[in-house]
């Protein structure tokens, strides 16, 4: 049960979402959402180049459940950004649904944001004059389709906080919130960068179950980035950073369910 919300999801109209086309498909007919070629994310430091990511190759499936693994400073959170559309490559292609965001403008890069991507970011970015259900409702300005901010916030244990300003909220709650921000939009892809930092352990599952249903329930693309090598045991595909570059991509063929995973 998720935090007490006792209406499978399927039923509910709170976080009831689109059913993608491929929704019935089996695991066999798995379509590629994400690929990334040899994509590099430099910056200068004086004379010197740096590379926080150099030349990542991957694939995402649609639907599947990732998981980044890799120590402070890895390239985790602009890997993320990358595949979020924040970012831009220095070097390389990443193409998202047979797109190449590398071409796009600024407009349709700010278009594909809006209408696919959902972010929870590492240190939350709620706007602090808003409270809770503000934060959340804003989503319904950007796209069309999200759920009812006050069913996504009790999703995440909120109901009884929703009028509550960030500075009002425990950092949990504040990450919390920021869960269900990006929860609420549907989007095609949602990326979490450590989503679960600030909780304690039964929220953290609570969490991350509501991830995986997303993925295995909704066929919505899971990218989450932690530290905690525990989660690699319910993703679909485990990605490795370290130094900036992809030290190994794993296939999982039986995740564990979010529930059972400990730490
Ligand atoms: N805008 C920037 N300008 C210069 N260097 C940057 C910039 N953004 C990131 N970096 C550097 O790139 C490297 C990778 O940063 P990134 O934020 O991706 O790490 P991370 O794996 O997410 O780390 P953490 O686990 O601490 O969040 C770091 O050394 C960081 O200092
Ligand atoms: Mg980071």
């Amino acid at each position: 049960m998720l935090f007490g919300k006792k209406k499978k999801s399927s039923e509910t109209d709170g976080l009831e979402m689109i059913d993608l086309e491929n929704d019935s498909s089996s695991d066999k007919e798995k379509k590629v959402l994400i690929e990334f070629q040899n994509v590099s994310r430099k910056y200068s430091q004086g004379e010197h180049e740096f590379y926080a990511l150099k030349d990542a190759n991957l694939t995402i499936n649609e639907g599947e459940m990732v998981v980044i693994l890799g120590p402070s400073g890895a390239g985790k959170s602009t890997l993320l950004n990358l595949l979020g559309g924040m970012d831009s490559a220095s070097e390389g292609h990443i193409w998202f649904d047979g797109e190449d965001l590398t071409t796009f403008s600024d407009n349709k890069l700010t278009k594909y944001r809006a209408e696919n991507v959902g972010v929870v970011f590492q240190f939350y970015n709620l706007i602090p004059t808003l409270t809770a259900y503000e934060n959340v409702a804003l989503m319904r300005d950007i796209k069309n389709g999200t759920s009812d901010p006050a069913d996504a916030l009790a999703m995440v244990g909120l109901a009884d906080h929703m009028h509550q300003f960030p500075s009002q909220m425990s950092g949990g709650e504040q990450q919390r919130t920021s869960i269900a921000r990006a929860v609420a939009k549907n989007p095609r892809l949602l990326l979490c960068d450590e989503p679960t930092g600030a909780l304690d352990t039964d929220t953290g599952k609570e969490v991350l179950k509501l991830l995986q249903d997303m993925s295995r329930e909704k066929k919505r693309t899971v990218v989450m980035v932690t530290h905690n090598s525990f989660f690699a045991d319910i993703a679909d595909t485990v990605i490795r950073v370290k130094n900036g570059g992809i030290q190994s991509i794993v296939h999982n063929d039986n995740p564990k369910d979010a529930t059972e995973v400990s730490w």
